[in-house]
C-alpha cells in the first residue's frame, strides 16, 4: 500500500512540474480571480466584509471564503455567508462564470428583492446551495431542478412567502435532485402538495412555514436515514402517522410538526422513536391527558406540547429523565405547581413553559434546586402567595415570565445577575420597586404593570443601561418622573401610565433616544408638555391623557416624523389650533384631543395633513399594529371611551383610524376637507359649538363606523348621501338644530330615536313625525359642500370586528416572523426563538457591525 502511494505522489509531483501546477503557491487561475472580483464589484460591501481581503495582488485560492481544488486551480467552493454584500443579484452576475462550484453559501447577505437566476443551472457541479436570508425574492426557477448533483438545499426567507414556487416545479425539485440529503425551505411558498418521491438519502427535511397542503405521503416516515422531519406552521398539511413501526425510527432525532393538521392522534408506533430527541408537536389539536406512547421516548430532552388541549398533573412529566426543555403552554394542564417527584427535581431544566394552563398553589421553594434554569414561564395560570426569592437566586435564569396570576406580596431583592426579560406584571404585587433590581446590568426587559407597586420610582433606575422596556403602569407609584429617564439611550418603551405620579414633566429626552412609546396618562401631570420630546425621533405612540397639562396645543410635534397616536384628552389644555400650512403629522392615525380647553375653528390644514387617514388599510390585508412590540413582550393597548363603555384594546391596529376632538369649545363650520379621510373608523366631534351643515362630503368616509356630532349647533338636513356609509354603526346627531327628513334605506334603517333626539326640525323614521307619503327618498334640497355642526355626545364603535381579529386571524398561516411580531406571549415563542435565533442574530450581527 505505502509503495504505492509513494510512487503515486512522485508521479503527481513530476506531473505538476511539467504541466499543471507550475506553482503550487500560486494556484489561482486568471479568469476565476477576474470572476471573483468583477462579482464583487457586483456588490456594496461594508467595512467588516470579508471581501476585503480580496486583493488581486495575492492568490485569489487564499482569499477569503473562497477554496480551489489544488490540482486544477478551478474554485470550488465560495463562502460568503454574511459577508455584508448589498445589491441587486444580477441573472448575468460574474458568479455563473465559475461553473466548476461544488459548494456555494450567499447566505445572510442583502440582495434586495433580486429574483433568484435561472443561470445557477450553470453550476451544475453543485453540491451545496445556500441562498437563505438574502432577500432574495420571486418565483424559483424551475431550473434549480437542474441541479441533479445537490446534496444540501437552502432557501430559508426572512419575509414570509416571498420566494415561492410555480405549481409543479416542487414537485420536479424532489423528483430530479436525487442525491439530496438535506432540504431547508423556510418561508418560502411551495404551495402544493408534498410528493410522492424523493431522494432516499434524505437526512433533513424542513418545510417550515411553506404553505403546503393536502396528505403527507406516509413515506416520508419509512427514510430510513431521516434525522429531522420539520414541517411545522402548515396548518393545511395532513398528518397521519403510519401505525407500524417506521422505517425512520432508528433515525429519527428530531420530530416538528407544530401547527400542522395532526389526525389519528398519537399511534403505538411512537413508542419505537427511541433516538428522538426533540419532539414539537405544539398546536396539533391533541386532547385528553399525555398520549402513552410518548412515555416510551426515554431519551427525549425537548418537549414541545404547547396550545394544543392536554390536561393532567405536570408531575407525570419528571418520568423524563433527559428532559432539558419542557413547554406545555397553552393547555388544561391543572392542580399544584410542583418541581419535585418521583424523588427527584429537574436540575438539568433550563427552559420551561407551563403558561397559560390552571395551575394552582405557590411557585415551590424547591424552585431554588433548578440550578440550569434560564427561562421560566408561568404566566396566565391560577397561581398565589409571595415569589419565593429564591427564583432570583438562580445563578443562570434570563428570563421570568409570571405576569397575570394571583402573586401577593412584595417583589423580593434580586440576586441573579443574569435576568433579561422579566414580567411579573397583572398581579397583586405591592410595596416598592425592589433595589436590587436595579443592579441588573442586563435588563433589557421590565414589565411591572397592573400591580399595586407604591413608592417611588428612584432615579437609580437610569443605571439599567441596557433596558428597551420599562413598563411600569397602572400601580400607585408616586412621586415625580426622575428626569434622568429621556437619556436612556436604549429605552423604546417607557409606559408609566395610570399611577400617581404628580409634579411637572421636567425629564430631557436627550438628542438621539430610541424612544418609540411614551405613556405618561392617567397621572396628575402638571405643566407643559416638555419640548425635548422634539428629540425623540421615532416617537410613534404619545399619550399624555388624563393628567393636568395646562398648555397650548403643542405644535411643534408636527417634527416628529412617526408619530401615530397622539392623546392629550382630558387635561386643561386650551386656545385655538392654528391654522398653519406647515402642519406634518401625515402617519398621525389616532387624534384625541377630547375634554380639554380648545377652542377656535376646526384647523382645516391640520386635516389636510393627516396623509396616513387618507389610505383606507383595509385594501391591503394585512394586519399591523401600532408600536407593538410582542418581541419585546410589550403591548401598545389603548382605552377607547365609547358611549357609557370603556374598551380596553389589547393591540391598537395601523386601520383604527379615529379623530376625536370632542368636549372642548371648538366653532365654526365642520370642513369638508374631512370627506378626503376615506380611511377613518371613528369622528367625534360632539360637545363642541360647532355650527353651519353637515358637510355631504362625509359620505366619501366609507368605512366610517361611528359619527357623533351631537350637541353642537349644526343646522339644515342631514345629508342624503349618508346612506351610502354602509359601515357605520353608531350615529349619534341629537341635540342640534337639523331639520327636514331622516335618511331612508341600509344603515339609516338601523338607527334608534336617540340618535336625533333635540332636533325639533327633524321628520321620518324612527321619529313618529312623519315625512309626508311615499316620497321615499326625500327631496336632495340638502346642502351639499359645506359642513358645519354644533354639540355632541360621544362616538361608539363596535369594536368586534377588530377584536375578532386578535382571536384566531394572528396564528393560523402567518409566517413565524409575523407571529413573532404580532402576538403576545406569541405561541410557540420559544420554539420560534430557537428557530429565529439564527436569521436573527444574522442581522444583529450585520446591524451592530454597520453602527
Ligand atoms: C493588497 O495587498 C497589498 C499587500 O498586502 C497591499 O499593499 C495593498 O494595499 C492591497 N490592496 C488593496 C486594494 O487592498
Ligand atoms: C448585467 O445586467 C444589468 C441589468 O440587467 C446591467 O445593468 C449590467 O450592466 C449587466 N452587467 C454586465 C457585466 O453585463
Ligand atoms: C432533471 O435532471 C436532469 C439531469 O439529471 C436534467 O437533464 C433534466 O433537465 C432535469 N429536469 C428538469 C425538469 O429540470
Ligand atoms: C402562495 O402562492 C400561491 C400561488 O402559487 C398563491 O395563490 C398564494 O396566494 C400564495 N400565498 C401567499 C401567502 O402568498
Ligand atoms: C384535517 O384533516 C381532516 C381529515 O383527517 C380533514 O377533514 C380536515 O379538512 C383537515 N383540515 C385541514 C385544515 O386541512
Ligand atoms: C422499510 O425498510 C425495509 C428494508 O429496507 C424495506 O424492505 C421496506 O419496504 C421499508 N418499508 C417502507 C414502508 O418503506
Ligand atoms: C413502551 O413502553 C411500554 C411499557 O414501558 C412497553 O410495554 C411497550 O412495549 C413500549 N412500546 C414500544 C413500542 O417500545
Ligand atoms: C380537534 O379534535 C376534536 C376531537 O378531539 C375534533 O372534534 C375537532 O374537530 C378537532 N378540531 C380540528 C380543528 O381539527
Ligand atoms: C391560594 O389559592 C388556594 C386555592 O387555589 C387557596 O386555598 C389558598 O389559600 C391561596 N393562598 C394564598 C396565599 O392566597
Ligand atoms: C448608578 O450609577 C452611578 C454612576 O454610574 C453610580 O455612582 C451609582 O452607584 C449607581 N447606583 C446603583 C444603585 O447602582
Ligand atoms: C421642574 O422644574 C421647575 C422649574 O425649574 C421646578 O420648580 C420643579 O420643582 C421641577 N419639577 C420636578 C418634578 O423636578
Ligand atoms: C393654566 O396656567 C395659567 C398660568 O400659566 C393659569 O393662569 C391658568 O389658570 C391655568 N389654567 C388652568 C385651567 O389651570
Amino acid at each position: 500500500m505505502g509503495y504505492v502511494k509513494l510512487v503515486f505522489l512522485m508521479l503527481f509531483s513530476l506531473l505538476c512540474q511539467l504541466a499543471f501546477c507550475s506553482s503550487l503557491s500560486h494556484l489561482c487561475l486568471k479568469d476565476q480571480a477576474l470572476a471573483l472580483l468583477q462579482f464583487k464589484h457586483e456588490f456594496a460591501t461594508d467595512d467588516y466584509s470579508t471581501l476585503l481581503s480580496w486583493n488581486r495582488s495575492i492568490d485569489c485560492c487564499s482569499w477569503d471564503g473562497v477554496h480551489c481544488d489544488k490540482m486544477t486551480g478551478q474554485v470550488t467552493e465560495l463562502n460568503l455567508a454574511e459577508c455584508g454584500l448589498q445589491g441587486k443579484f444580477h441573472s448575468n452576475s460574474s458568479l455563473f462564470k465559475l461553473s466548476n462550484l461544488k459548494r456555494l453559501d450567499l447566505s445572510g447577505n442583502y440582495f434586495s428583492g433580486s429574483l433568484i437566476s435561472p443561470k445557477f443551472d450553470e453550476l451544475s457541479s453543485l453540491t451545496h446551495l445556500d441562498l437563505s436570508s438574502s432577500s432574495f425574492t420571486g418565483l424559483i426557477p424551475a431550473e434549480i431542478s437542474r441541479l441533479s448533483k445537490l446534496h444540501v438545499l437552502s432557501i430559508k426567507s426572512y419575509y414570509p412567502y416571498e420566494p415561492r414556487f410555480e405549481p409543479h416545479n416542487f414537485e420536479l425539485l424532489l423528483k430530479n435532485l436525487t442525491q439530496l440529503r438535506e432540504l431547508h425551505l423556510i418561508s418560502v411558498n411551495i404551495s402544493s402538495t408534498i410528493p410522492l418521491k424523493f431522494s432516499s438519502y434524505l437526512t433533513t427535511l424542513q418545510l417550515l412555514n411553506t404553505q403546503l397542503y393536502g396528505i403527507l405521503p406516509e413515506s416520508v416516515f419509512h427514510l430510513s436515514n431521516l434525522e429531522s422531519l420539520d414541517l411545522s406552521d402548515n396548518p393545511q398539511l395532513t398528518v397521519r402517522f403510519p401505525t407500524t413501526k417506521w422505517n425512520s425510527s432508528a433515525s429519527l432525532m428530531e420530530l416538528d410538526l407544530s401547527i400542522v393538521n395532526v389526525t389519528g392522534g398519537i399511534p403505538e408506533s411512537f413508542g419505537h422513536l427511541t433516538s428522538l430527541r426533540t419532539l414539537d408537536i405544539a398546536s396539533c389539536n391533541l386532547s385528553g391527558s399525555i398520549p402513552k406512547p410518548l412515555w416510551n421516548l426515554t431519551n427525549i430532552e425537548k418537549l414541545f406540547l404547547g396550545d394544543n388541549h392536554l390536561e393532567g398533573p405536570i408531575s407525570d412529566f419528571f418520568r423524563f429523565g433527559k428532559l432539558n426543555w419542557l413547554s406545555l403552554r397553552n393547555n388544561n394542564f391543572n392542580g399544584q405547581l410542583e418541581f419535585l417527584s418521583f424523588n427527584r427535581i429537574w436540575t438539568q431544566l433550563e427552559f420551561l413553559d407551563f403558561s397559560s394552563n390552571f395551575l394552582t398553589g405557590p411557585i415551590p421553594s424547591n424552585v431554588s434546586g433548578m440550578q440550569n434554569l434560564q427561562s421560566l414561564f408561568l404566566s396566565s395560570n391560577h397561581l398565589n402567595g409571595t415569589i419565593p426569592s429564591s427564583i432570583f437566586s438562580l445563578p443562570l435564569l434570563e428570563q421570568l415570565g409570571l405576569s397575570d396570576n394571583h402573586f401577593s406580596g412584595n417583589i423580593p431583592e434580586f440576586k441573579a445577575k443574569t435576568l433579561h426579560r422579566v414580567s411579573l406584571k397583572q398581579n397583586q404585587l405591592q410595596g416598592p420597586i425592589p433595589k436590587s433590581l436595579l443592579n441588573q446590568q442586563r435588563l433589557g426587559f421590565l414589565l411591572l404593570s397592573q400591580n399595586n407597586l407604591s413608592g417611588q420610582i428612584a432615579s437609580t433606575i437610569c443605571n439599567l443601561t441596557t433596558l428597551a422596556v420599562l413598563d411600569l403602569g397602572s400601580n400607585n407609584l408616586e412621586g415625580t418622573i426622575p428626569l434622568c429617564l429621556g437619556e436612556m439611550s436604549r429605552l423604546w418603551v417607557l409606559d408609566l401610565s395610570n399611577n400617581s405620579l404628580s409634579g411637572t414633566i421636567n425629564t430631557t429626552f436627550s438628542i438621539g433616544n430610541q424612544l418609540v412609546v411614551i405613556k405618561f396618562d392617567g397621572n396628575k401631570l402638571e405643566g407643559k408638555v416638555p419640548q425635548s420630546l422634539i428629540n425623540s425621533k421615532y416617537l410613534a405612540v404619545l399619550d399624555l391623557g388624563n393628567n393636568q397639562l395646562n398648555d397650548t396645543f403643542p405644535i411643534w410635534l408636527r417634527a416628529l416624523p412617526n408619530l401615530k397616536i397622539l392623546r392629550l384628552r382630558s387635561n386643561k389644555f386650551f386656545g385655538p389650533i392654528k391654522d398653519s400650512l406647515t402642519y406634518k403629522f401625515a402617519r398621525i392615525r389616532i387624534i384625541d384631543l377630547s375634554s380639554n380647553g380648545f377652542s377656535g375653528d376646526l384647523p382645516v390644514s391640520l386635516f389636510e395633513n393627516f396623509e396616513a387617514m387618507k389610505i383606507n388599510g383595509e385594501k391591503s390585508g394585512t394586519r399591523e399594529y401600532v408600536a407593538d412590540m410582542h418581541e419585546l413582550y410589550y403591548t401598545n393597548s389603548l382605552v377607547v371611551t365609547t358611549k357609557g363603555l370603556e374598551l380596553e384594546l389589547p393591540g391598537v391596529l395601523t386601520t383604527n383610524i379615529i379623530i376625536n376632538l370632542s368636549n372642548n369649545r371648538f366653532e365654526g363650520h365642520i370642513p369638508g376637507i374631512i370627506g378626503d379621510l376615506i380611511g377613518l373608523r371613528t369622528l367625534n366631534l360632539s360637545h363642541n359649538r360647532l355650527e353651519g351643515h353637515i358637510p355631504a362630503a362625509l359620505h366619501q368616509l366609507s368605512v366610517l363606523e361611528s359619527l357623533d356630532l351631537s350637541s353642537n349647533k349644526i343646522s339644515g338636513e342631514i345629508p342624503q348621501q349618508l346612506a351610502s356609509l354602509t359601515s357605520l354603526e353608531v350615529l349619534n346627531l341629537s341635540h342640534n338644530h337639523l331639520v327636514g327628513c331622516i335618511p331612508k334605506g341600509k344603515q339609516f334603517d338601523t338607527f334608534e330615536n336617540s340618535s336625533y333626539q333635540g332636533n325639533d326640525g327633524l321628520r321620518g323614521l324612527p321619529l313618529s313625525k312623519d315625512c309626508g307619503g311615499d316620497e321615499g327618498v326625500p327631496k336632495a334640497t340638502t346642502p351639499v359642500g359645506v359642513d358645519e355642526g354644533e354639540e355632541g355626545d360621544s362616538a361608539i364603535i363596535s369594536w368586534q370586528a377588530v377584536l375578532m381579529g386578535y382571536g384566531c386571524g394572528l396564528v393560523i398561516g402567518l409566517s413565524i416572523i409575523y407571529i413573532m411580531l404580532s402576538t403576545q406571549y406569541p405561541a410557540w415563542f420559544s420554539r420560534m426563538d430557537v428557530k429565529l435565533e439564527h436569521i436573527i442574530t444574522t442581522r444583529m450581527k450585520r446591524h451592530k457591525k454597520r453602527h
